[in-house]
């Protein structure tokens, strides 16, 4: 057996305590991933293999949440992909006026740049105030940073870029105030909002939706979680409700496929069209 072939058995020992003593699932992620990621792990605790690291997991509970942070992938940035935001704005809104209350949900919501997107959308298209947005992520870490709405004041440039591409309204800066080295953005925009801790390997749907975003969390999932997901999402979404998934994902090989229509070419945007 090479040095390869006992390191994936390590893996999946890792998987399997963590999620015996911890109980998060992480056994169907993308096995290359998930060895990227424990390898940086391992690294940064100085442990000189995985098994060494999975000792160290399941007896301290600090090490768990530090490999939660670094399973947790959360790259983001706001207006992610704003051309998808661009048509939401021109296809999807106009639809969701004619709805007297909406129900959004932003699942693997990363660490508030979504949700910023999604809040300031809403308001400069005056559906704000008839809008609640859950707010989901496996992590609650995640979700504290969300809740922050801080951001590094460094990242402002990319966001205005992404802010105007995707077709804001407004002066992107009027959202935030800047103070040393970091922007916070106005409490008002996470007025409707419900945080909550919410496991899309784990937990079910929990309501019925008008829009759901789950984009780039799929990314990391073998084919069956990926599978299972699409299931969730497509019993959370009422008839002609939008799902949104990230910019290189898509509904083929899923088992709705059949079951949308998509608003955009680049398969971003869908209608659920089939109960
Ligand atoms: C790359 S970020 C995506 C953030 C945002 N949706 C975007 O597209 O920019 C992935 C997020 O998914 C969350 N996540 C990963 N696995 C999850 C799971 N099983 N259930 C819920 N959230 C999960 C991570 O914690 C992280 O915040």
């Amino acid at each position: 057996m090479n040095k390869n072939e006992i390191e994936a058995i390590e893996v999946r020992l890792l998987l399997e305590a963590v999620y015996q003593r911890y109980g998060y699932d992480f056994r169907n992620y993308a096995p290359s991933t998930m060895r990227r990621r424990i390898l940086k792990c391992m690294e940064d605790e100085s442990l000189p293999t995985i098994t060494a690291l999975l000792d160290r997991v399941i007896r301290d509970p600090a090490v768990m949440n530090k490999l939660m942070m670094d399973f947790s992938i959360t790259t983001s940035t706001m207006f992610r992909y704003p051309a998808c935001f661009k048509i939401f704005r021109e296809k999807i809104i106009p639809v969701l006026r004619t709805y007297p209350f909406l129900r959004i949900w932003l699942a693997g919501c990363g660490c508030g740049e979504e949700v910023l997107s999604m809040s300031i959308l809403l308001r400069e298209e005056g559906l704000y105030e008839r809008s609640r947005i859950y707010v989901t992520d496996m992590n609650e870490a995640v979700l504290e940073k969300a809740k922050s709405g801080i951001f590094p004041v460094g990242k402002m440039r990319d966001y205005t870029l992404n802010y105007t591409e995707s077709g804001g309204k407004s002066v992107f800066s009027d959202y935030y105030t800047a103070k040393y080295d970091h922007a916070r953005f106005s409490p008002e925009l996470m007025k409707n909002i419900v945080f909550a801790q919410h496991n899309l390997v784990t937990d079910g749907s929990f309501n019925e939706f008008h829009v759901i975003f789950c984009r780039n969390v799929m990314i990391y999932f073998n084919r069956e979680l990926q599978n299972r997901v699409h299931v969730i999402l497509y019993q959370s979404l009422i008839h002609l409700g939008i799902l949104c998934l990230g910019e290189k994902e898509n509904l083929h090989f899923t088992p709705h496929e059949n079951d949308y229509t998509e608003v955009n070419d680049q398969k971003s945007l869908y209608r659920k069209t089939r109960l």
